[in-house]
Parts: structure tokens; C-alpha cells; sequence
């Protein structure tokens, strides 16, 4: 038997998250009470719009428009915020944590930009700051990296943690859809936003790899050090060929140490081999690969967004938050800031599309800016003839800048119509 305890919950948003937890807090609180012998009570619940009409059924007499009011009532145990951006929820959670609450939230963009100060806050307070809901919504992974994994020398993370922009791309693979009408569809089915730049661009992703390397690898990095590249530029024959190849393109996120002292953090869309787990993963769904020194190659799988799946995430850690209150939580800690490596030091091999004039020498000519930056050509196809023609290459693992310093000169060659898309290839 648990000892019972009461713990009151403050929770900030009403929305698709806020009233998921709420409708989970009401459905499963007997089986938590039994479990863990917290006895989850939702106390004060901040909204915009006391009148709006809600799905959840909530006590209009928990209601406030008052948000600072519930973070600062002593009556209030745990604090969880679902409103999103940066202020006033970065306020609020610093309150909150100064008040010594321990706090859970879904904050992604907050967390890729803020994330040091609120870390170390909470260390400060000695409270819990847990935030398994920010990346890859429902899939248990900052748990597992923060915990399981604490001590594996984890070398490099890598995932499709936008649900959005994998959904296109399973579109345009399995359907041959173009890339506009698989947006389009996408934004039918509510998962791309009217203006869908944030995730089809990799900002959105850019800010999920930021997280995922500061907890992977106990040091600061911000979305500002995230290189990143989205997918609008791919094309129905860039996903052809590399199905022809024995590839999937997917939009990574990739978290790498570099050399044991640096971090490299990049989004941007790749060649996977179909052999290679995350090849599998389709529709809208997310998966993180983690590869440690020890512990091998690990796979994470599961729905990245929505909000009944991100409040199941937001309600694990509201669980894990309120029966540590006894014991006192746990943060991040004081993170010092990384040692970022610069994408122009990556090394990978890169797949290369070109719209050529079909004459003598064109290859030749081609071939020569190649080798005169270092980079190895691994194979080459030409596909179409005449006006039609196109070059495709692979190369061999080669340097970022001097891929780009290729791709820079070759767009000045006359017998070059085009640059297409570049993709480079992971997983190998
Ligand atoms: N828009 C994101 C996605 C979910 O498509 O995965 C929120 O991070």
C-alpha cells in the first residue's frame, strides 16, 4: 500500500493538450491513486475564455482567466503548462520553480530557446522541470535519455520527429503524389498548418533536435544552432530514384558528438536505405534511432503529435512529477553551453541532381568541378535525353563545404541548366 496523498494540479491552457490531461486526470485517476497513491485533483485551470465551449468536462468554478494567479496559489502542488510560445509561459514556469512547484510542460519552442535558464531554475528550486511532451509528443524518449540512458555514451540520435512533413513524404513515395498536393492533403487532414513553414522548412524539427541533443548529450544547445533545410524542393523524381535505389527520403533530425567534445545538430531531408529502421516509419508518425557506445542501436516509435497522444505524455509526467514531491524532483542541472561543429565540417555522401545540356565533353566538364573540390563521385546515371537530359551522382562521403562550393560552381557552368535537389545519405 502507497501512503495517499493529495496533490492539486494548476494546469495553464485548456486547449487540445490542457483538456486531453484534464479528460485523462478524470478517466485514470483511481488506477494512479492505486498505483502510485497520488490523489490527482485538478484545483485551478487557466484559460483565455472562461465562456468558451469546451470537449472536456471541466467545473466552470476551476476556471480563471488568471494565469499568474493559479501558478502563485499556495493551494496549487504541480503546475503544468500547455499555453505554448515564450512569454508569458517562460514567466510562469520561472514563478512557478522560484515557488518551488514543480512543473510539466509541452513547450518545445520555450524549451529549444530558453531551455538553460529553466533547467537551471529547477535545479536551483530542486524540483522536477519535465517535458516529455515537447519532442515527439507521446513517445517516452526524454524520459529514457534523461534516465536509462544517463550514463551510455550515447553517439548520435537521429529521428523524424515531424509528423507533418512525413506524411508528405510517404505521399508523394507510396501514392507518386507531387509535393503540393500532398501538402494540400496534409492541410486537409489538419495536420500542416494554413502556413505550413514551420514544419515543412525543419524549424519545427530544428527545435525538437535542439532538445533532444541538450538532454542526450548534458549540454546547451538552442534552435539557433540547428542547421536546417526543409523539404519543399524535393521532387516526384527526386523519391523515384531513390526508391529505385533501395531508398526512402525522410526529413532527420540529427544530433551527433563529434570527435567527444562537439555537438553537431541538423535537420534537413535524407536518403535512408530501406534496410535501416526509420525507412519503415510512415504516414504521420515519429521515430528517434539512439546509437550508444554500449547499449547498440535503439528505436523509438510512435504518434508525435495530437492531443490525446501528447497528454498521455504530459500526464506520465505529471504522475512522475507529483510522487516525487515527497523526495524532491530532479532537472538538467546547470547545462554548460556546447561546442557547436559547423555544418560545413559534416562529412556525408550526398545524392545530386542536374539538368544538363546532352552533348559531348557535358560529363567531362561536370566530372572536373567534382574533382577539383575534393569530391569523390561514388556512381552517376543520366536519365532522359536531349533537353530532357539529368545527371544524377552520388558521391562518396564528402565535406559539407566542399559539396557546396561543387553545387555553387557547377550552377555557374553553361552547359548546366539546373541544380536540382541534394540529399544526402544517412544510415549507410
Ligand atoms: N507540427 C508537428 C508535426 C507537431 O507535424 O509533427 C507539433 O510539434
Amino acid at each position: 500500500m502507497h501512503d495517499v496523498s493529495t496533490v492539486n494540479v494548476g494546469i495553464l491552457g485548456c486547449g487540445n493538450v490542457g483538456g486531453g490531461l484534464i479528460g485523462l486526470i478524470s478517466e485514470q485517476h483511481d488506477v494512479v491513486l492505486a498505483r502510485t497513491g497520488a490523489d490527482l485533483r485538478v484545483a485551478r485551470v487557466a484559460v483565455r475564455s472562461i465562456s468558451k465551449s469546451r470537449d472536456v468536462d471541466v467545473d466552470s468554478n476551476l476556471l480563471t482567466v488568471d494565469a499568474a494567479a493559479v501558478v502563485n496559489d499556495p493551494g496549487i502542488d504541480v503546475v503544468v503548462e500547455t499555453i505554448g510560445g515564450i512569454e508569458p509561459a517562460r514567466e510562469l514556469i520561472l514563478a512557478a520553480l522560484a515557488a518551488g512547484k514543480p512543473v510539466v510542460t509541452a513547450n518545445k519552442e520555450l524549451l529549444a530557446n530558453h531551455g538553460a535558464e529553466l533547467y537551471a531554475a529547477a535545479a536551483a528550486a530542486g524540483v522536477d522541470l519535465l517535458f516529455e511532451a515537447a519532442v515527439a509528443g507521446a513517445i517516452p524518449l526524454m524520459r529514457p535519455l534523461r534516465e536509462s540512458l544517463i550514463g551510455e555514451p550515447i553517439t548520435r540520435v537521429m529521428g523524424i520527429v515531424n509528423g507533418t512533413t512525413n506524411y508528405i513524404l510517404t505521399q508523394m513515395t507510396e501514392a507518386g503524389a507531387s509535393y503540393h498536393d500532398a501538402l494540400a492533403e496534409a492541410q486537409s487532414l489538419g495536420y500542416a498548418e494554413r502556413d505550413p513553414t514551420a514544419d515543412v522548412e525543419g524549424f519545427d524539427a530544428g527545435a525538437k533536435a535542439a532538445i533532444i541533443a541538450s538532454v542526450a548529450f548534458g549540454v546547451s544547445v538552442v534552435a539557433g544552432d540547428v542547421y536546417h533545410e526543409g523539404i519543399s524542393a524535393i521532387t516526384e523524381a527526386d523519391i523515384a530514384f531513390a526508391s529505385r535505389l533501395g531508398y526512402a527520403v525522410k526529413l532527420l533530425a540529427i544530433a551527433e558528438l563529434v570527435d567527444k567534445t562537439e555537438v553537431a545538430v541538423r535537420v534537413h531531408p535524407a536518403m535512408v536505405p530501406l534496410t535501416h529502421p526509420l525507412a519503415s516509419v510512415r504516414d504521420s508518425f515519429n521515430a528517434v534511432f539512439v546509437e550508444g557506445g554500449a547499449v547498440g542501436d535503439l528505436m523509438f516509435y510512435g504518434r508525435g503529435a495530437g492531443g490525446r497522444p501528447s497528454a498521455s505524455a504530459v500526464f506520465g509526467d505529471l504522475i512522475d512529477a507529483a510522487t516525487n514531491i515527497q523526495r524532491g524532483g530532479a532537472s538538467l542541472g546547470e547545462l554548460p553551453r556546447a561546442s557547436i561543429r559547423s555544418i560545413d565540417d559534416i562529412e556525408s555522401a550526398f545524392y545530386l541532381s542536374l539538368d544538363v545540356a546532352d552533348q559531348a565533353g557535358v560529363l567531362a566538364t561536370v566530372a572536373a568541378v567534382f574533382g577539383a573540390h575534393g569530391v569523390s563521385i561514388r556512381s552517376m546515371e543520366q536519365e532522359g535525353l536531349g533537353g530532357d537530359a539529368r545527371l544524377i551522382f552520388i558521391t562518396h562521403p564528402a565535406r559539407e563545404a566542399n559539396v557546396q562550393r561543387t553545387l555553387a560552381d557547377l550552377a555557374q557552368l553553361d552547359v548546366v541548366a539546373r541544380v536540382g535537389s541534394t540529399l544526402r545519405v544517412i544510415g549507410e
